[in-house]
């Protein structure tokens, strides 16, 4: 989770332009606009950049600062939280379909230190170590097809211990109203009826989900 005053710092750095580009910011200007001292706001630059929300660089004329994608990224889960406060009928696509069993692989990738850490950064929640699979109906493997253009994430694949983790894609989306995302590891393919979702807890659990029992994912507008 983001800390709120390191959101509210990234905020109005976003609206200074730092999501376009890096921007003349010094401490007192920060501290200006955040009604804070230059030393508390000189902080939050530092916290910033320490969680690669923001990069600084000097130049003559002083420090400029732009958001990261990371940072973008913190920023836009923040927009869809308003977004399904003010339009909660806003739906941009509704996968339908059974809940299946796998053969446990997704326990295993989820549970790669590097993998939950690249995952974590990316979605904004360390993902509990498995995949809930999910057979799509047949109207949702056509709605499937649309996703392409939708907000996917990558994931960058790397190596760990001489062997090579392939990368991945995910899609934010909603169980519940619960943050997930779909994935899709990089280079496979995979077949078009099931999806695998990752989230924050054991959806089984919290849901009370059984195999074969009927389940919604909301691609939300993000
Ligand atoms: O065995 P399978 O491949 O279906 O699943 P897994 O990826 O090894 O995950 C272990 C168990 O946790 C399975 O029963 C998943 O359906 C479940 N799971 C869940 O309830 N919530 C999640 N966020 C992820 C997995």
């Amino acid at each position: 989770m983001v800390e709120a005053e390191d959101l509210q710092s990234l905020k109005t750095i976003a609206l200074l332009g730092g999501c376009r580009g890096p921007i003349w910011l010094s401490s007192q200007s920060l501290g200006n606009e955040l009604g804070i001292s230059p030393q508390t706001a000189s902080r939050r630059l530092i916290a910033l950049e320490r969680q690669q929300f923001i990069i600084r660089s000097m130049k003559p004329d002083g420090q400029y600062v732009a958001v990261t994608q990371k940072g973008g990224q913190a920023l836009k889960r923040e927009y869809t939280d308003y977004v399904r406060i003010f339009n909660p009928e806003q739906r941009q696509y509704v996968l339908a379909g059974t809940v299946i069993s796998g053969l446990g692989e997704g326990r295993y990738y989820m549970s790669i230190p590097h993998y939950k850490e690249l995952f974590g950064e990316c979605l904004g929640f360390e993902p509990f170590p498995g995949t809930l699979n999910i057979r799509l109906d047949a109207a949702s493997i056509e709605v499937r097809k649309h996703l392409d253009h939708a907000g996917w994430i990558d994931v960058p694949g790397f190596t760990a211990d001489e062997r090579t983790f392939g990368g991945a894609r995910v899609l934010p989306c909603r169980i519940d109203g619960r943050r997930c995302a779909i994935v899709e590891p990089s280079r496979t393919h995979y077949p078009e009826d099931i999806i695998e979702v990752i989230a924050g807890c054991e959806l089984r659990n919290v849901l009370n989900l059984n195999d074969n029992d009927t389940i919604e994912v909301e691609i939300t507008h993000d």
